[in-house]
């Protein structure tokens, strides 16, 4: 047995019968008690790698390991796994109270009425709904609905919960609450849970990892700072962190990087970033505007296009290189539309990325 390893997919593969290959040869594993999330763009396979843990989808080939051992010849019921839908699929006709139970009274394991309830009552009680213990799931708002099928998918006590964007109905402020309670709660019960969110916020402020996806494949496997410091790809870097990113094409012979207005040495570049020696070539550089910097003798000349509120900073755009560029600034600082400017990159925190993607710096 093996914490680290408590789920595992090994070279996971799901062609549809139409033909669709949605996940391509995905391997990940999550740890014992950890809470992970599974992030990517509409479409990109995650609700079907949860389908196939779960046992609702067969892999077309593949091994998924649930402590240790091969669960996918396992009947569904079988997994020990909490499933919580993202439409929250709750009977309409059943109270909340009968809802959380339903579980406990079917099945071959099943409860007496007086034992299911006692369960039932403390997972409600950790959700916070035992007051809607006899309210119709109709007159419940979207975040109550959201606990009940919480406290339906707990009661069994399952070793394995996975939610699919269980939030996506909520406003932005339910969602700022109910994330950090859903943290709190499975932590508390220490379930091993997989939480899909296609919200990158949303995911580094709860994950305990994160695996982004894109077109059925894994882009990064790793801890939530490292998608914004140390992005494996372009796709990474632009899914994670401030959207917009900066590009500029450059040339990289052997001792600069020229774009058309500036050169960078490449002595001024922190060596110990370079993942390989690299070709001369053409590149792009990609910067994030919380590291475009107003700085006096900053080699970024440039004339402001326009400034916008945000929170407590601002986005001051401009145009470099033909680059629709950012920074951010201080509320403070005493800047307007057309005001010409100096900026310089830090340069520590730029990205250069291969034509095909592959950060390389
Ligand atoms: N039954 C199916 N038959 C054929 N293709 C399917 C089927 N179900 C899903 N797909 C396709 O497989 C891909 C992955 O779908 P999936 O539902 O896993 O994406 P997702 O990441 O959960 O997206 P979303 O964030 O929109 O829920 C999509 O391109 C989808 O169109
Ligand atoms: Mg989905």
């Amino acid at each position: 047995m093996d914490n680290n390893k408590f789920v595992e997919v090994k070279n996971l593969r799901k062609v549809y019968d139409n033909g669709h290959e949605a996940i391509k040869n995905v391997s990940f594993s999550v740890k014992k008690g950890d809470l992970v999330c599974l992030l990517g763009p509409s479409g990109c396979g995650k609700t079907t790698i949860l389908n196939m843990l779960a046992g609702l989808l067969n892999p077309t080939s593949g091994e998924i390991l649930f402590d240790g051992k091969s669960v996918v010849n396992v009947e569904p019921k079988d997994r020990h796994i909490g499933y919580v839908f993202q439409n929250y699929a709750l009977y309409p006709h059943m109270t909340v109270l009968q809802n959380v139970m339903f579980p406990l009274i079917v099945g071959k394991n099943k409860k007496s009425k007086a034992e299911a309830e006692k369960v039932a009552q403390k997972y409600m009680e950790l959700t916070q709904i035992t007051e809607l213990a006899d309210q119709k799931p109709g007159n419940l708002s979207g975040g109550q609905q959201q606990r009940v099928a919480i406290a339906r998918a707990l009661v069994q006590e399952p070793k394995i919960l996975l939610m699919d964007e269980p939030l996506s109905n909520l406003d932005a402020r339910l969602r700022l609450k109910i994330r950090e309670e859903i943290r709190a709660l499975v932590k508390s019960v220490g379930i091993t849970t997989l939480f899909v969110t296609h919200d990158q916020e949303e995911a580094l402020s709860i994950g305990d990892k994160i695996i982004l996806f894109n077109d059925g494949i894994i882009q990064q496997d790793d801890l939530g700072q490292n998608f914004y410091l140390e992005p494996n790809n372009y796709f990474v870097a632009n899914f994670v962190g401030n959207p917009v990113i900066d590009n500029f094409k450059v040339t990289k012979t052997e001792n600069e990087l020229k774009a058309n207005d500036f050169t960078i040495q490449l002595a001024d570049l922190k060596q110990a970033r370079f993942k390989r020696e690299l070709p001369d070539g053409e590149y792009t550089l990609s910067v994030r505007p919380e590291n475009v910097v107003l700085a006096p003798d900053g080699f970024l000349h440039a004339t402001v296009d326009d400034i916008e509120l945000i929170g407590r900073e601002r986005v001051l755009k401009f145009t470099y290189d033909n680059v629709q560029a950012r920074s951010l600034i201080d509320l403070e600082v005493p800047i307007k539309h057309g005001d010409q400017v100096n900026l310089t990159m830090k340069l520590d925190r730029v990205f250069l990325f291969t034509p095909d993607g592959e950060r390389v710096y």
